[in-house]
């Protein structure tokens, strides 16, 4: 089990204009830790210094006991780490079985892996032949959170896995990201939709300026209406 830190981050995509400031925090070891904060707050790009795909100029990343701080991406899974970006997170021109397939790289036990992936997700099973382009929202989803886990990584960097997607389905998704703790997994999600990761999370960090703001156990934020106020703008807080 491996727990993932953060120590006074400063990153940023150019020189001397950090997006990120002293960024501090600890996804534990098989917990869910969410991400949320508004628009623009330096939540996708925390998670991108994390798994290596920007710059960082002071602090460091610490996974278990070794210093993972800029990491090259290509060797993030050999540390066990895998990244499901926001956008453009599978191949839509390939098949399902194709999309993970490919992640595997011909390696041995690929078959019998793939076949697990469909008992956790069924309806990729469903479609294993068919292109991924023409997936659901929700089960495209679903094929990038499978991608990530071939490998059996022990942490998890998710950005906003319910974006556009129903509630229904968005909760069905949800449930599927904290379902990954139960087999070990430390996991770390970025949220738009907070009422929803604050449902799945055990503890939350609202990140606002590129700055920690406050954390906290999940439960307590979610009971907490100046957090909501100040950080949130009131409504998300009980939005869907
Ligand atoms: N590739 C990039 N190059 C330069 N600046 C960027 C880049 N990506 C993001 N930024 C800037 O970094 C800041 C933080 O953006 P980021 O995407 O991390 O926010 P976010 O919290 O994920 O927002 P959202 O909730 O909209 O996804 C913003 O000011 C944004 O304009
Ligand atoms: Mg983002």
């Amino acid at each position: 089990m491996t727990s993932l830190g953060v120590v006074g981050l400063e990153a940023g995509y150019v020189r001397d204009l950090p997006i990120l400031t002293d960024v501090d925090l600890v996804a534990e070891s098989g917990r869910l830790t969410t991400i949320i904060g508004p628009n623009g707050a330096g939540k996708s790009t925390l998670i991108k210094a994390i798994a290596g795909l920007v710059p960082i100029s002071a602090g460091r990343i610490v996974l278990g006991e070794q210093s993972i701080t800029g990491l090259r991406p290509d060797l993030m899974g050999q540390h066990s780490l895998a990244y499901v970006p926001q956008t453009d997170n599978i191949f839509r021109t390939l098949t399902i079985d194709e999309n993970l397939a490919l992640t595997l790289r011909g390696e041995a036990g690929v078959r019998a892996r793939i076949t697990e992936l469909y008992e956790l997700f069924p309806a990729l099973r469903e479609k294993q032949r068919e292109k991924a382009g023409g997936l659901s929202g929700g089960q495209r989803q679903m094929l990038a959170m499978a991608m990530a886990l071939t490998r059996k990584p022990t942490v998890m960097l998710l950005d906003e896995p319910s974006a556009g997607l129903s509630p229904k389905i968005a909760t069905e998704v949800l449930d599927l990201v904290r379902s990954l703790t139960d087999q070990g997994v430390t996991v770390l999600l970025v949220e738009q939709n907070v009422k929803q990761a604050l449902r799945v999370a055990d503890h939350c960090y609202i990140l606002a300026e590129g700055r920690n703001q406050i954390d906290g156990p999940a439960a307590d934020i979610a009971k907490d209406p100046v957090v909501g106020e100040i950080y949130l703008g009131g409504k998300r807080m009980s939005a869907a």
